[in-house]
């Protein structure tokens, strides 16, 4: 279980460019949880998640994973049990490197990279072949000349393949073009689920938002504005997400054409 209690991150405090990344937010994430985040630019997502994996510490407040208060705890040692995937499907893995390599350095969880088994590739192959994206015809390929898609899709395989505590996906598919993005959402789905993993996204796509996972919550200004599951989620929908934010946060959403659109 993840816990977050009353954490606030200001940048640039008691300056004129002072800004709220982070808001006296408290959020509980339950084992097997799949949450999606909405929000418009600059209410707080990417920070959220910084402050989640350790590559930015509150200014108040307590992260708690499995009840050890991990607040302080460098970004190295959460990313053991914190797997995160970023826009930019270049981010999460060595593209000199071949899809081999690179799953064995995600395996051994970045330890030293000895030779790679014969029962590795067939672990790798095997593993791959479940995201049906020609990947396991792949592996002494370069990392570099896969497609944002297989990219992506490969960057998933090696956040699990020793399943996280918490995956963490910041708008994972918004960079691939809508058929790759909505079959590495699919695979998002299979894994998240097969695997039982707590996972939170963030998304422009107020219809994935909707579709994916089982809770959805919406920022505003590092607050969380709107928290909705079960049936109130069930019955939701894209333009009453759109009209909620508008009545709760005072403001149109800075995006709103392209979250109705998608
Ligand atoms: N390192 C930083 N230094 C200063 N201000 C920052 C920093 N990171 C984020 N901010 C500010 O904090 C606020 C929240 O930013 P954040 O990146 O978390 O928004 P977001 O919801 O992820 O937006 P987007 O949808 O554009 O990705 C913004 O006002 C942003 O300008
Ligand atoms: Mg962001």
């Amino acid at each position: 279980m993840l816990e977050l209690r009353h954490i606030t991150k200001i940048f640039n405090p008691h300056t004129v460019n002072e800004k709220i990344g982070i808001n006296d937010l408290s959020l509980t994430v339950n084992d097997g949880e799949f949450i999606t985040i909405i929000g418009s630019n600059g209410s707080g997502k990417s920070t959220l998640f910084n402050l989640i994996g350790g590559t930015l510490i509150s200014d108040s407040g307590d992260i708690f994973l499995d009840g050890n208060n991990i607040t302080l705890q460098k970004p190295c040692l959460r990313s053991r049990s914190i797997g995160r995937l970023f826009q930019d499907p270049m981010a999460g893995t060595a593209p000199d490197m071949t899809v081999a390599e690179n799953l064995a350095l995600a395996a051994k969880s970045g330890g030293w990279l000895k030779t790679i088994s014969r029962s590795d590739r067939q672990f790798f192959r095997q593993k791959l072949s479940q995201l049906e994206m020609g990947l396991e015809d792949c592996l002494d390929q370069p990392v570099g000349l896969l497609s944002g898609g297989q990219r992506q899709a490969l960057s998933l395989m090696m956040a699990t393949v020793n399943p996280p505590r918490v995956l963490l996906l910041d708008e994972h598919t918004a960079a691939l073009d809508p058929s790759s993005g909505a079959k590495v959402l699919e695979i998002t789905e299979k894994i998240v689920t097969s695997q039982h993993l707590s996972c939170l996204m963030v998304t422009h796509n107020m219809a994935d938002a909707l579709k994916m996972g089982g809770r959805t919550i919406m920022l505003d200004r590092g607050k969380i504005i709107m928290d909705i599951s079960g049936k109130e989620r069930a019955q939701a929908s894209v333009s009453s997400l759109v009209e909620r934010f508008r009545s709760t946060s005072g403001k149109m959403l800075d995006d709103d054409e392209l979250m109705l659109n998608n």
